[in-house]
């Protein structure tokens, strides 16, 4: 054999040591903070002309909004907010689209107490120049080098919550000064620099865990909201406003208010188990759930894989891995009956025991099919071979409670899916087999009644 040419030996080295080897955590390799040269440097973008009505003396924020649009409302705090700090250095000015009326205004500028200007573009001049289509959107602009021109130092087409600190940092020149201890940014300002890290954020539950709820009828909960958004019970957290942009678990729900920036460094690691509890999450560790936080996982992916893996999990449709049960064989329902011959017998009259039948009747032993019609041998990813469910088991005790190996043999802790475990765990069990296809009217409190092993015959 020829010896491999020593310069491609050298090459494959410095590959190696380039990608830093696989990473522990199970993640893809990545840049953090990949955009902070945008976020210093900016975009750049030509001067342009505004109307004479327009008086731009020193850096100022143009706001174009209309008093009725949501998302307007929605940013008014906040850019109120903005416009109290920087008042050393710029201005903020309100530009009301031509479609407002000024009893409209009045109310805008009475709701949020806004202290700056509002001008009315009533023949849509100013947000014409901005190049403005939506509202909110805003510009930064400074006096122009050129008469009748001004120079833009940043274009936010649309505006969206947590880009006041972005006006800031271009206004600061450094944006690290920024970070005061113990505040809360949001996702977007953490984003603007670690836009990497945001995009594959947006790939997991946890970008989605607000959403849940409001398909709940939960979001205002606080019973359950307080594990599926941002900083709950902290000073600055989420603290029950719906509109928060701290809605969802984000950046700072395991990196803590301000990531590391603010001078204290939370370690994330630490962070899981205040919401992946017992009753939350079935046998959780760091570790199981570290490789599904891939904080790289979108640099793998094309702009169309992106879009469908959010689609799946807006529609409920993406692999849960934690829910994964312990691994273990399972013994089918005759070796439960010496023990809980009550289960036994009221589970033998549900659908479950009998949702074989309806499946052969089909004339299918396709796995496709038995992954949800039968009892696989083990825990773990559905079997690809028939040989390897209990298929005279039909839908089974441990279907439901996961594999009874070590419970039986050495009295194991097992799934017991009771009062103490919340509706967390048991949807998502329930909601393995009951898919959005096979049960489009899945509703988990009537179908638990159904099956309940205490119901009244
Ligand atoms: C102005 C840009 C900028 C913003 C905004 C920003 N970061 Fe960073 N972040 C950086 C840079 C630069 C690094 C260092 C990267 C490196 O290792 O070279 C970093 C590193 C980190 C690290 C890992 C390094 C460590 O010391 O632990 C974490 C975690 C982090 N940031 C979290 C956050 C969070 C959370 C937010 C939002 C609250 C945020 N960052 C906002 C620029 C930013
Ligand atoms: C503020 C609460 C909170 C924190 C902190 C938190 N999580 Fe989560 N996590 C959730 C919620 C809520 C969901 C479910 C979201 C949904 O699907 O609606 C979830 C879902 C997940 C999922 C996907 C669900 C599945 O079944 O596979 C993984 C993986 C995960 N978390 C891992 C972690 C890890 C690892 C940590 C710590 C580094 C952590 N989480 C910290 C609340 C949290
Ligand atoms: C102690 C924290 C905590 C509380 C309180 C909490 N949850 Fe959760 N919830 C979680 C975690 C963690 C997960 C992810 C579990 C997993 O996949 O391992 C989750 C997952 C879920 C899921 C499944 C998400 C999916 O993808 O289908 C639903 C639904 C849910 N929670 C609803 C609720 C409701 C409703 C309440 C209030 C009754 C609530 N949660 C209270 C932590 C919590
Ligand atoms: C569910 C918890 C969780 C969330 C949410 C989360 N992170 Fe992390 N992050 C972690 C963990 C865990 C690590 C790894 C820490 C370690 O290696 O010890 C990490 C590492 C990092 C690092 C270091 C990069 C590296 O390669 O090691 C940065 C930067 C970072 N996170 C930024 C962010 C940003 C920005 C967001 C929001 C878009 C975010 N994180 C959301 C848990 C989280
Ligand atoms: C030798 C007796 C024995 C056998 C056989 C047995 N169990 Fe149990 N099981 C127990 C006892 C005792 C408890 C109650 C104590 C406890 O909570 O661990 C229990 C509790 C349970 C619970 C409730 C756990 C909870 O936390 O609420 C479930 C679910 C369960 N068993 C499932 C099964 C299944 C499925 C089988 C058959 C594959 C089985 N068991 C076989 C003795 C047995
Ligand atoms: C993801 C889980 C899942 C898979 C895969 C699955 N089923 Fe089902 N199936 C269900 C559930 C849940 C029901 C009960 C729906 C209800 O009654 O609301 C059901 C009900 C049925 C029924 C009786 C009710 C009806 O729709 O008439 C038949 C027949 C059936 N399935 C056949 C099949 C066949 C054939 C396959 C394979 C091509 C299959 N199933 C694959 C979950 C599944
Ligand atoms: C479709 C899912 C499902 C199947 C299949 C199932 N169970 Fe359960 N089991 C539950 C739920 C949900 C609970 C919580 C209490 C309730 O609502 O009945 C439970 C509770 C239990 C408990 C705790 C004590 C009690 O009765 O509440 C035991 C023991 C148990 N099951 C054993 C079994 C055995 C043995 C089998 C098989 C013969 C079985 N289960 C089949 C869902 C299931
Ligand atoms: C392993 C897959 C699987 C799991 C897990 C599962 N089911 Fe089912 N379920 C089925 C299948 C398949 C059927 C249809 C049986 C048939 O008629 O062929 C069914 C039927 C039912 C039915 C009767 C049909 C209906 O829609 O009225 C109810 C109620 C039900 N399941 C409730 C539940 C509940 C509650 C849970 C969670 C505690 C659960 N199931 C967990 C697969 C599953």
């Amino acid at each position: 054999m020829r010896p491999m040419a020593r310069t491609a030996w050298v090459g494959f080295a410095f590959a190696l040591v380039a990608a830093g080897g696989p990473d522990p955590r199970g993640w893809t390799v990545g840049t953090p903070a990949a955009n902070l040269p945008v976020v210093l440097a900016g975009q750049s973008l030509p001067p342009i002309a505004l109307p004479k009505n327009v008086a731009v003396k020193r850096p100022t924020l143009l706001v174009y909004f209309s008093p009725r649009c949501s998302h307007c409302r929605h940013v008014a705090a906040e850019i109120q907010g903005l416009a109290t700090r920087i008042a050393t250095q710029g201005d903020v000015l309100w530009i009301a689209s031509a479609s407002a009326d000024s009893s409209e205004i009045e109310e805008f500028r009475k709701t949020y107490a806004i202290s700056s200007p509002i001008v009315h573009d009533a023949d849509a001049e100013i947000a014409g120049a901005m190049g403005a289509r939506s509202t909110p959107s805003a510009l930064l602009v400074t006096p122009g080098a050129k008469a009748g021109r001004v120079d833009v130092l940043d274009a936010w087409l649309p505006y969206v919550p947590g880009y006041d600190f972005l006006v800031e940092a271009r206004l600061a020149g450094d944006p690290f000064t920024l970070f005061r201890p113990r505040e809360f940014l949001g996702d977007n300002a953490c984003g603007s620099c670690h836009g990497l890290e945001l995009e594959s954020w947006q790939l997991t539950h946890h970008s989605i865990a607000w959403w849940t709820l409001v398909d709940d009828g939960k979001a205002a909960d606080p019973a359950c909201n307080r594990c599926h958004v941002t900083g709950a019970g902290v000073t600055g957290g989420f603290d029950g406003n719906l509109e928060s942009n701290l809605v969802n678990v984000g950046c700072e729900a395991c990196h803590g208010p301000g990531g590391p920036h603010d001078g204290t460094r939370d370690d994330p690691r630490a962070a899981c188990a205040a919401c992946h509890d017992a009753a939350h999450s079935i046998a959780f560790s760091v570790e199981k759930g570290l490789p599904h936080l891939d904080h790289y996982a979108a640099s793998a992916l094309g702009t169309v894989a992106r879009a469908e893996a959010r689609r799946k999990l807006a529609a409920g449709q993406a692999p849960r891995p934690l829910l994964a049960f312990p691994q273990g064989k399972t013994l089918g329902s005759a070796a439960c009956q010496a023990c809980h011959p009550e289960e036994v017998a009221s589970w033998s009259s549900t659908a479950h025991a009998a949702a074989m039948g309806d499946l052969k009747r089909e004339g299918s032993d396709d796995p496709g099919c038995l992954r949800c019609h039968a009892t696989a041998l083990r825990s773990g990813p559905p079997p690809t071979d028939p040989r390897e469910f209990r298929v005279a088991e039909s839908v089974s005790c441990e279907s439901c409670h996961g594999p009874a190996d070590a419970h039986v043999s050495s009295g194991a802790p097992i799934e017991g899916l009771g009062e103490d475990c919340p509706v967390c765990v048991i949807e998502a069990v329930c909601t393995t087999c009951h898919t959005p296809t096979w049960d489009p009217d899945w509703a988990l409190a009537p179908a638990l009644q159904v099956i309940s092993h205490h119901r009244k015959p």
